[in-house]
């Protein structure tokens, strides 16, 4: 049976993870989250002191890093990971140790019959070829407000202005950047992630109803 794979990519806060969380339990799909990998090696440089402008010593440290955890933790989820991990993004070399991760992850795992995988390059560079691709928007402001909130209650201390800000950075750096900016790709399914999780889940179950 051909292995089914759906890409989701979007902006900064756009939900991807929990609309690829949903997909993965209710079509029994294996879910990689490509950004905690972009987030773990940007703790790995942080705390290993690595200059992210510096192509040579982040290519010298790279070859030093043997495994990556795939696993989600609050200390991957700071606003200074976050940040972090979109500056060391542009970088070419950064993006296919990443991409190779990817290729492993779903070469390994054959004994699901799909995969669902979210991202900024998932759908337009990672998996060109994938099944249905699907593209999130949220406006700024309401992806602010879900990150305060969600920051908030995780017990972290949070200003709006300051969250509205960074998301808005964030999403410039990963849109301009030359290597694999943030674009919508060209056969993308665009959901509307603004109203209730409700709605954005009709809106898939619409699309995935043809699987
Ligand atoms: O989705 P996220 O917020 O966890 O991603 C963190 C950063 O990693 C994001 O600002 C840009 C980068 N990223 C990327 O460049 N390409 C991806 N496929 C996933 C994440």
């Amino acid at each position: 049976m051909k292995k089914i794979i759906i890409t989701i990519d979007g902006p900064a806060a756009s939900g991807k993870e929990k609309i690829a969380k949903y997909i993965s339990k209710k079509w029994k799909l294996s879910h990689l989250d490509s950004g905690i990998l972009y987030r773990r090696l940007a703790l790995i440089f942080f705390i290993d002191n690595v200059e992210i402008n510096n192509v040579y010593k982040i290519k010298k440290k790279l070859k030093e890093v043997n495994k990556i955890s795939f696993r989600n933790s609050k200390k991957i989820r700071t606003q200074n990971i976050s940040k972090l991990a979109s500056k060391i993004a542009i970088h070419s070399c950064v993006r296919s140790f990443v991409n190779n991760l990817q290729y492993n992850f779903v070469k390994k795992h054959r004994k699901f019959h799909g995969f669902v995988i979210d991202g900024r390059d998932i759908g337009s560079v990672v998996f060109k070829n994938a099944d249905l691709k699907l593209y999130i928007e949220v406006n700024p402001e309401i992806r602010a407000k879900r990150r305060y909130k969600q920051l908030i209650d995780s017990g972290e201390k949070s200003i709006y202005p300051k969250i509205l800000k960074d998301i808005k950075l964030r999403d410039r750096r990963d849109k301009i950047r030359k290597n694999s900016p943030l674009v919508i790709p060209k056969d993308a399914n665009i959901i509307n992630n603004n109203g209730t999780f409700k709605n954005t889940c009709m809106q898939i179950i619409k699309l995935l109803e043809k699987f």
